[in-house]
């Protein structure tokens, strides 16, 4: 067996995994991997050669699928989603700072990204570390927002009257119905390392409940201005056989789009999660 090896990616976000061949994981370097993740919150890994089954059967080791009802489907199953912008289209998926599924209740716990087809320059991927983001902040502020809950939700995105009917992937929203609207504290418990994690993010969350959306946006920004900081962000370079894991609960991600033209075509298989606790 290789040794695995686990090291930060960079000073305050992600982690890098080598040493493992991720579709033929032992149950002891799977432990070695679910650690990682946990710890780190993002983990990359490269030179991998995963199948669409041994996607799969990974997703299936963190837990049970989630269908993401946007995204389409390759067409061998439809529990891995395409993330595709082709060279015609201008918008991409994900384009800004977001946690996914946030407007659920009961919000996805990961996902597992793979890349199939990439730019010849661009496209990486920005993660943020909300763990750290909230360890950051200042005691006084720390108190007062965990009491607080806040609205996330996606009908502004998806909605009739929403952004992406205005763009060229309008019809991925064809025929669905994929608005959703939740309540989640502000200030949550990891259900598995008990961290304080800081659970807003600028692509869901509306406002604070009980406050209108005039009074939250200044703090919202303030909270995103800091969680966003060079120091607390990383950037994610795809190569050929590259693969991100994320825990959607304690970091936030940013697909960039800059490679106009060019195609980029990414598996996803999102992972479920579990009801969020608010931290004591
Ligand atoms: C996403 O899952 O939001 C897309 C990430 C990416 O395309 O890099």
């Amino acid at each position: 067996m290789q040794q695995v090896k686990v090291e930060p990616y960079s000073g305050g976000c992600g982690g890098l995994v080598s040493g493992v061949d991720l579709g033929n994981l032992t149950d002891e370097e799977f432990t070695v991997v679910r650690d990682a993740f946990l710890q780190y919150g993002v983990i990359f890994f490269r030179h991998q050669q995963l199948s669409q089954e041994q996607h799969l059967a990974l997703a299936r080791r963190f837990g049970s699928i989630v269908i993401n009802k946007f995204f389409p489907e390759t067409s061998e199953y439809h529990e891995i989603a395409e993330v595709r912008k082709e060279p015609a289209q201008k918008t991409n998926i994900g384009g800004g700072w977001h946690t996914d599924h946030s407007y659920d209740e009961i919000p996805a716990m990961g996902s597992i990204l793979v890349a199939r087809e990439l730019p010849s320059s661009g496209g990486d991927t920005l993660f943020c570390n909300m763990s750290a983001a909230f360890d950051g902040l200042s005691d006084g502020l720390k108190t007062t927002l965990k009491g607080l809950s806040a609205i996330h939700s996606n009908e502004h995105l998806y909605g009739e009257q929403g952004l992406y009917k205005k763009t060229d992937i309008a019809d991925l929203l064809h025929g669905k119905d994929l608005v959703g609207k939740a309540v989640h504290p502000v200030v949550i418990e990891h259900p598995e390392t008990g961290r304080e994690i800081l659970y807003v993010n600028p692509g869901h969350t509306r406002r604070f409940d009980g406050w209108s959306a005039a009074e939250s946006k200044p703090l919202l920004d303030y909270l995103y201005s800091v969680a966003s900081s060079a120091e607390n962000t990383c950037r994610f370079r795809w190569e050929p056989g590259s693969v991100a894991i994320w825990d959607n609960r304690s970091t936030w991600h940013l697909a960039v789009n800059d490679y106009h033209g060019e195609r980029r075509l990414l598996h996803r298989i999102t992972i479920d999660g579990a009801p969020l606790k608010a931290a004591a």
